[in-house]
């Protein structure tokens, strides 16, 4: 009998709108006050209000406009149901299609992934700066954002389809750990993980407040919002991003507040991603002494040493004991067996 996807029993879902100039560039994210913003975004999005597009700056080069020329003005979205196969672990129910730009130099097409936020202004604005500020040093792979629209009335982050980027929650995970053939595999999987907080808790973020450091966080940071292919390791889904902001003492510490606050932020990314590791059944037979030391070597050994090493430009490492990781993964793991 032949199997019935969920997508064939829907019609393609489909809007289209107008493509609006945006106030400023619209590239260039910071922190200030502990929040992350693009100058102009509000201001463009307001312009944009019902099923209208602003495209980032980068985007609208590529698409043809040009100061003199006055690139894509109407747009057009129209979903591929097929494509959300393997990607429907999503709260927001993402879409993916082709998105068409009608422009003074005929139609050109971009296969892009829809995220739309029910009303909720504010947090795709924040997805968007944060995959923003996260792109801007460099480090570690987001989808690229092509814009924000709104969709009727309610706002959506734009980004660029990546078919090849598969979430790490999309193995089969199952049979990796029933078969056990692959230790390697799974060590690997969890190595990349850790390596993805460390390079994401590394991310330099210029700083306003000379004094400060920025320590960014994921807030969500489980296998399905982390994935890897063949050009590198992808962080996922930064809805729950934050900057986190510390001031430094006169003496170059932390005060007591600030530090524990500090090591709750780190420790809450790596407690998370062990959850998610643990609900998929990893090391589910073994010790709590084995799994103890598995972690210590695999999740905390990766991330320490992205931490300490001399290439990622972490003015803060000097602010974190990581005793104090290993006791909390190590609670963890005792009282809630990592989940
Ligand atoms: N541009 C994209 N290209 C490929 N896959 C994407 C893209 N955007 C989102 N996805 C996939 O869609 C799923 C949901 O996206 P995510 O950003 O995590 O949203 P949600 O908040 O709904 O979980 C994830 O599996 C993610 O990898
Ligand atoms: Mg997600």
């Amino acid at each position: 009998m032949a199997t019935t996807h969920l997508h064939e029993s829907f019609p393609a879902f489909h809007f289209e709108g107008d493509i609006l100039p945006a106030a400023l560039p619209l590239n260039q994210a910071e922190v200030v006050n502990g929040k992350v913003v693009i100058g102009g975004l509000a201001e463009s999005l307001g312009r944009a209000a019902y099923n209208g597009l602003v495209l980032a700056a980068d985007k609208a080069v590529e698409l043809g406009s040009r100061a003199e020329h006055a690139g894509p003005s109407r747009f057009a979205f129209t979903e591929e149901p097929s494509w959300r196969e393997g990607r429907e672990a999503s709260a927001h129910d993402v879409r993916f299609g082709h998105m068409n730009f009608e422009g003074p130099d005929g139609d050109i097409s971009r296969p892009v992934a829809v995220k739309i936020f029910e009303g909720d202004l504010e947090a795709a604005m924040h997805e968007y700066a944060a995959t923003r500020l996260v792109r801007q040093a460099d480090l570690i792979r987001t989808f690229n954002p092509v814009g924000l629209a709104m969709v009727g009335k309610n706002p959506a982050l734009i980004t660029d389809f990546e078919p090849q980027v598969r979430s790490f929650d999309n193995f089969e995970w199952g049979t990796l750990l029933d078969t056990q053939d692959d230790p390697d595999m799974l060590t690997a999987i969890i190595e990349k993980c850790a390596l993805t907080l460390g390079l994401l808790h590394s991310t330099p973020v210029r700083n306003p407040q000379e004094d400060d450091v920025v320590v960014p966080s994921h807030g969500d940071a489980r296998l399905r919002n982390m994935a890897w292919d063949q050009s590198g390791l992808r962080l996922v889904d930064l809805e729950t991003f934050s900057a986190n902001t510390f001031t430094v003492q006169p003496d170059g510490g932390l005060s007591e507040e600030d530090s524990v606050r500090l090591h709750e932020v780190v420790l809450r990314d790596l407690l998370l991603l062990l959850g998610s590791l643990s609900e998929r059944g990893v090391l589910a037979e073994n010790t709590l002494a084995e799994k103890q030391a598995f972690y210590d070597e695999h999740l905390l050994g990766v991330y320490r040493m992205v931490l300490r090493h001399p290439a990622t430009d972490v003015g803060w490492k000097h602010l974190i004991d990581f005793d104090i990781l290993q006791e909390g993964i190590n609670f963890d793991l005792e009282n809630f067996g990592g989940s």
